[in-house]
């Protein structure tokens, strides 16, 4: 279970507590898959990859966890709930590590809200779903097909830059230039302190004009400026209500800094994203990673032989 912190209210204003999950998305480049399953609910190795990264909130602090969820995605609402009849039977036949496992990954009573964006109108108009449920306090937002694979979790740097800045977070990461194209990308400036200002950014630049390679990676934090902001959005980028427009709007009045992670990202909103981050996680398991590597070497050597 995750311990039930409860904040003094005086110390809510600045602190990041809540975090969002827009999972209403159709995840149309993972169908047949994503027919009748949420790509959220699609496993990277054991586990799916909406609780890795539910785990990254956790590991940062986070408290409240908001989900912004859409038809067909009452699983995911199941995943993060207690399974009675399982618990029982497990319980009966001595399965106490299954149990342990299970109770470490559900939140605790009064931790999750979930709301639903009713139309797939957009990642900018899915966080604006979740304005009341966050309220007036600088919150986190995870794209949860995004998998930040590294030493230390993503929002947990953010969060920190957040406590000592105050400022706006997105974080990224170096792509090679000639795939910038296929990105967001920011345009940020060196502080005196060694961090990076944004002060520009582009969805997918044409070939050649991309001011960095730094690509926006799915994390965020965020001034609660930004639910007026998108209340007022006009649709963008495929007709659809756009949180980077929303984002480029709030920079002109609040101080947006890069965080810059230095891990791995793993789209599995796409196939072969979906296939590199199980490769990677499997490598990575303590308990089976060294199985999983001779695996992969046995199946590579027979496709070399032939
Ligand atoms: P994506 O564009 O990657 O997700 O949105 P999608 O729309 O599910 O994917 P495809 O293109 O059809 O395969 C980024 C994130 O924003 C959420 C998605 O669930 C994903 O986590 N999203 C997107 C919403 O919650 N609502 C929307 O209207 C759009």
């Amino acid at each position: 279970m995750f311990p039930l912190q409860t904040s003094k209210p005086e110390t809510y204003s600045m602190r990041i507590r809540k975090a969002v999950f827009p999972v209403a998305g159709l995840g149309t480049r993972f169908l047949p898959a994503t027919k009748a399953i949420p790509k959220e609910m699609l496993p990277v190795v054991d586990r799916p990859v909406i609780q890795h990264v539910v785990d990254e909130a956790r590991a940062a602090g986070i408290e409240h966890f908001i989900f912004v969820t859409g038809r067909n995605k009452g699983t995911i609402e199941d995943h993060f709930d207690i399974a009675f009849e399982l618990d029982h039977t497990l319980a009966s036949r001595n399965r106490h590590a299954d149990l342990a496992l299970l109770a470490d990954d559900l939140p605790g009573a009064g931790q999750t809200s979930f709301t639903r964006q009713q139309a797939p109108l957009g990642l900018g108009h899915a966080v604006w779903c979740a304005r009341e449920l966050v309220g007036d306090e600088p919150f986190a937002v995870l794209l949860p097909d995004m998998l930040h694979h590294g030493i230390e979790p993503c929002l947990k740097g953010m969060i920190e830059q957040h406590a000592k800045t105050r400022a706006n977070s997105v974080s990224v990461y170096a792509v090679p230039m000639e795939q910038t194209p296929s990105y967001g990308i920011i345009d940020a400036v060196p502080l005196a302190d060694g961090s990076q200002q944004i002060r520009n950014m582009v969805e997918k630049p044409a070939a050649g004009t991309a001011p960095s390679n730094l690509a926006i990676s799915g994390r965020y934090v965020l001034s609660p400026k930004i639910f007026d902001i998108l209340g007022r959005q006009q649709k963008g980028a495929g007709g659809e209500i756009q949180l980077t427009d929303a984002m480029l709007t709030l920079l002109e009045t609040e101080k947006f800094l890069a965080h810059i992670f230095d891990g791995e990202v793993f789209d599995t909103g796409t196939k072969i994203g979906f296939l590199t981050a199980n490769v990677a996680y499997a490598l990575a398991r303590p308990e089976f990673g060294s199985l999983a590597r001779s695996e992969i070497e046995k199946l590579l050597a027979r496709r070399q032989n032939t």
